[in-house]
């Protein structure tokens, strides 16, 4: 796992957008893992901008897959994370509707909906780079804490804790959903590249917990211990609480110029 701890959510934005277009560049028809929540806003808006100075590499075969979905949202509900994900990124890069996926929740087909996802990843041949959010309680994606480190896509419900977490984006606690479809862990331990983003004092602890505690399913995000290509990119605050910051900071100071992420 390559921890790479760094000064600011700037910086954290600047070089995941690096690491994205890296993996489009490399392959025109990259299938690309979208994280909704706060944390990636600012990669989302870099590659914006990037895209549109025209900096940015081609989007024309580039296929997305959403993490996770709330149950239950009128469909085209502005915080649905189909929504969300098109008006932060896909629609600006000009990447078309029926390029990004994700969990359906329409209530007559949820009984399949997570084995229909599962399918529709691997025709699309696997995730290439995997953007993730780690939750103030570790979990990942909406895997919280107790998910089976094996887990498919499925139906999940959300802590009183994660509730109170995205109560901003509804107004009320009360308004935000309890279901969601997710990507289990063993899901998103399938993507061939893991991209961690974490930024915030909020994540200092569980950040702490997913990479240097025990693997548990207590600490959902713990099972990013089993992938063999993770790369955390965290500000100074996030990075508060790890004891062995400094040589992260060591390691990265010393990459080698030709090993990229
Ligand atoms: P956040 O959410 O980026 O909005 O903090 C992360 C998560 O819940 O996984």
């Amino acid at each position: 796992m390559e921890i790479v701890p760094l000064e600011t959510a700037e910086q954290v934005a600047v070089l995941a957008a690096d690491v994205l277009e890296t993996a489009v560049r490399s392959r025109g028809d990259a299938v690309l893992g979208l994280a909704t929540g706060s944390t990636p806003l600012p990669t989302y808006r870099e590659l914006v901008r990037r895209h549109e100075a025209g900096s940015g590499p081609s989007y024309d075969g580039v296929r997305c897959f959403t993490l996770d979905e709330y149950i239950g949202l009128p469909a085209g509900h502005p915080e649905s994370y189909r929504a969300t994900i098109a008006r932060e990124l896909t629609d600006a890069l000009g990447i078309p509707a029926e390029r990004v996926h994700g969990p359906d929740p329409a209530p007559d087909g949820l009984p399949t909906a997570g084995e229909r996802y599962e399918a529709a990843l691997e025709r699309a041949g696997g995730v290439d780079v995997q953007v993730l959010g780690i939750g103030s309680d570790g979990h990942l994606a909406f895997n919280e804490p107790g998910s089976s480190l094996g887990s498919r896509t499925r139906i999940k419900t959300l802590t009183e804790e994660t509730r109170r977490d995205n109560a901003r984006f509804f107004g009320s606690v009360e308004d935000v959903p309890r279901h969601v479809l997710t990507q289990g862990l063993g899901t998103i331990l399938r993507a061939r590249h893991l991209l961690l983003l974490v930024t915030g004092p909020g994540k200092a602890a569980a950040l702490s917990a997913a990479v240097e505690g025990p693997l548990t399913a207590s600490c959902p995000a713990s099972v990013l211990q089993l992938h063999p290509h993770v790369t955390v990119l965290a500000d100074a605050s996030a990075t508060g609480a790890l004891e062995r910051r400094a040589h992260y900071r060591e390691v990265y100071d010393a990459k080698p110029a030709w090993q990229g992420f």
